[in-house]
């Protein structure tokens, strides 16, 4: 059930029908505060001031135009020009009732669309560090959630496994003659990376053979791409360790690449070229949009193939989203990336636009995302100043949330405390980032993810496990309950609400790309449940249809939960 799409619709109708024009907006939220009803609708003031009168007018001529028999118990007009909204007990009890018998919470149907989410994307010879952490984690969990909305979803992993470092590295391999290729750690490769960058910088010679090998490399030389292929695959099976230990849903056939389009590039360059929107400009090709401007105040001037013929960044990104059309078929595409590279993507998706490459109707959205810092304010890193190796950050985790798991039980076997811990502490980590709002930084604090107070996955997993155990003190067979849901407080009645709501925010979710909405209805509808246990009583209640009907609340809460925290990727254990 979408109650905001109803309401909305409904609200609009009435504005129509009372002379409002048709592209009228309800702009209806859920009240913050009781008396305001449940839901409060705005767009009175906007539809007002397009037909020039007064809002109060219009409201009092829409009102008896809006038909909800049946759905609200009572609609007032408030303040200037609102409306507010107070739903009908009979019709939420009823909607409870239809979500509870349905397997996927009654969620409408979808009109199905191809969406490609470019997400983690780590560099090739390189640890992944915390930068990549967050694209993985907020990507991981918006390809979820439009998975289970019935989308197909294509996870594209854009990994940086092209470019002149290749030619470095293998020359470097080559120099220092080393032989066992398939014992290298990827530890081993970003020393052999840092000393190659070295030598490129220092030794004349040493760049000439590492250019040398890039050339060969592109021109598809045998012994280069299978060093090329050992490089990639060391770094990616170290990742795809990582992704499985964070339950993020990216494998080995995710990986597309940078040198995926590689074959594409010099088609493109001619093409632009072609079409006049790229010319020569000392040597390299450059595209100028006229409509950025460079920090001197110029057009701004892409380039796409350098002096020495070689492919930029930016070229790569042009072919990557001309395939994600022409391949692909995409509706819409979601970059989870660093807003440090927004600049990179505006352009390159200036030029893929003026070019032709895809239509109009194909969107494609940077979904930016804020760096994470440590608790002095500064990108987080280790006390020593290197950058965090994530299995470390994964162990420290699962022991930070041992010893926090054994405070509260302290008889539980070991071993039901170790996975315990591991669903918690991997958990946290990946609540912390999800429950923030992406586009801000954001501070890395073990103390503040690891507690069972507040917005947090000990919380949410606690609250899960609850509900859990209280269902199966009751021991019940859901099928077997043949009362009717009724709501006879307001407890129950604001915990029902919140349980029908799940709709409008998955909908949000999908739509904008934030998985911290989620994060927010999960964690209100948890402490709704919490009030309703305290002031309901399930187990010991004599009456069985408020008993009946109460289980039914506290049957839809879990399943409420446990989709949401899956969507999240968040995992849930019975007891805890
Ligand atoms: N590998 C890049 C980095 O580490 C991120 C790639 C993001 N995706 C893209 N289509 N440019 O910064």
């Amino acid at each position: 059930m979408n109650i905001l799409a109803l309401l909305s619709e409904k609200i609009i109708n009435a504005l129509v029908a009372a002379g409002a024009p048709k592209c009228s907006e309800a702009h209806i939220r859920s009240s913050i505060k009781s008396k305001f009803g449940d839901y409060q609708a705005n767009g009175i003031m906007s539809a007002a001031k397009k037909i020039g009168i007064p809002p109060l007018q219009l409201a009092e001529k829409m009102l008896p135009l809006l038909n909800l028999e049946n759905i609200a118990s009572k609609v007032e007009i408030s303040g200037p020009g609102f409306i507010n909204i107070f739903l009908d007990k009979q019709w939420i009890a009823k909607q409870i009732e239809f979500n509870f018998q349905n397997k996927k919470l009654a969620i409408s149907d979808v009109t199905p669309q191809t969406i490609i989410i470019d997400y983690s994307a780590p560099n090739v010879a390189k640890q992944m560090h915390v930068g990549h952490l967050r694209s993985t984690i907020i990507g991981d969990a918006v390809a979820r959630t439009l998975n289970f909305l019935g989308h197909k979803v294509i996870r594209a992993n854009h990994i940086g496994d092209w470019g002149t470092q290749f030619g470095m590295l293998i020359a470097y391999l080559e120099k220092v003659k080393y032989k066992n290729t398939n014992d290298i750690t990827l530890a081993d490769l970003e020393a052999f990376y840092r000393k190659a960058q070295k030598n490129y910088d220092e030794d004349e010679k040493f760049a000439e053979v590492a250019r040398n090998y890039v050339v060969k490399l592109q021109s598809g030389d045998e012994f280069c791409r299978k060093m090329w292929r050992k490089l990639v695959d060391i770094t990616m099976a170290q990742n795809q360790r990582i992704y499985h230990r964070l339950n993020v849903t990216l494998t080995e056939d995710d990986v597309m690449g940078e040198s995926l389009y590689n074959d594409m590039l010099p088609n493109i360059v001619a093409d632009l070229t072609a079409k006049g929107l790229a010319v020569e400009s000392d040597g390299a090709i450059v595209v100028y949009l006229d409509e950025f401007k460079n920090k001197d105040g110029d057009i701004m001037g892409v380039i796409i193939q350098k002096k020495d013929g070689g492919y930029l960044y930016t070229t790569t990104d042009i072919a990557c989203a001309k395939y994600r059309h022409e391949i692909l078929h995409a509706d819409r595409v979601l970059y989870y990336i660093d807003s440090r590279q927004h600049k990179h993507l505006m352009h390159a998706w200036a030029i893929v636009r003026k070019a032709g490459y895809i239509p109009a109707t194909m969107s494609l959205e940077h979904h930016m995302l804020g760096m994470m810092l440590g608790k002095d304010g500064k990108p987080f890193r280790t006390r020593s100043g290197e950058t965090i190796q994530l299995d470390d950050l994964l162990d420290e985790a699962i022991e930070r949330a041992g010893a926090l798991i054994r405070q509260k039980n302290p008889d539980m076997p070991e071993k039901e405390l170790q996975s315990i811990s591991k669903v918690v502490g991997i958990g946290a980590i990946k609540y912390a980032d999800l429950s923030k709002n992406r586009t801000t930084d954001y501070i890395f604090d073990w103390d503040s993810m690891l507690t069972f107070d507040g917005n947090t996955a000990p919380y949410m997993q606690y609250a899960y496990a609850r509900v859990a155990s209280i269902l199966k003190r009751a021991n019940i067979n859901p099928t077997a309950l043949s009362e009717l849901v009724i709501l006879e407080n307001e407890y129950e009645q604001s915990l029902a609400i919140r349980l029908l709501q799940f709709e409008e925010t998955i909908l949000t979710v999908a739509n904008e790309g934030l998985p911290y909405i989620m994060c927010a209805y999960l964690y209100d509808l948890a402490k709704l449940f919490s009030s309703f246990y305290e002031h309901c009583p399930i187990l010991v209640t004599k009456n069985i249809a408020s008993k009946e009907s109460r289980l039914k609340l506290a049957l839809l809460t879990q399943k409420t939960l446990k989709i949401g925290l899956d969507i999240l990727g968040i995992e849930t254990v019975e007891r805890m």
